[in-house]
């Protein structure tokens, strides 16, 4: 089985940015123990700020992988060329948020991908990608 989790832009700078919204923890940091959690699964972890590449790997993974559990950042709320590259491609997308979006700005809660997701997570912290990874491997 292998899951590609994706994170957009300024998800690099977990751990550091607004920590009160985020929290402590860089991704990198969390990926390790994501993957010790899921020793049988083959975890990749990639992140861009750049929407042209994000689209560019879900066409390369999204015939072959067997899901991608993809937080896309502020270009959810943005983007018609990633949401069209999810519902391109025949790998299933979950999409995860760190915070509750909903509770946040107004220009928060519309998700251009979330129509071409098989699900929504958000709210639940770093939390939400091992449960995207669970709906996968458990499915
Ligand atoms: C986010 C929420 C987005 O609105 C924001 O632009 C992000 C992170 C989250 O994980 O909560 O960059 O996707």
């Amino acid at each position: 089985m292998k899951i590609l989790i994706l994170n957009g832009p300024n998800l690099n700078l977990l751990g550091k940015r607004e920590p009160t919204i985020y929290g402590n923890q860089s991704f990198e940091d969390y990926f390790k123990q994501l993957k010790n959690t899921f020793p049988n699964v083959d975890l990749e972890y990639r992140q861009s700020n750049h929407e042209g590449t994000l689209v560019d790997w879900i066409h390369e993974v999204g015939f072959s992988y067997d899901g991608i559990v993809f937080n896309a950042g502020a270009y959810t709320h943005t983007s018609v060329a990633i949401a069209d590259a999810i519902a391109g491609v025949e790998t299933k997308v979950i999409e995860v948020h760190i915070s509750n979006v909903h509770a946040r700005e107004a220009f928060r809660h519309h998700s251009y991908m979330a129509k071409n997701c098989v699900g929504t997570i958000a709210g639940l912290g770093l939390k939400g990608y091992e449960l995207g990874v669970r709906y996968f491997t458990e499915d």
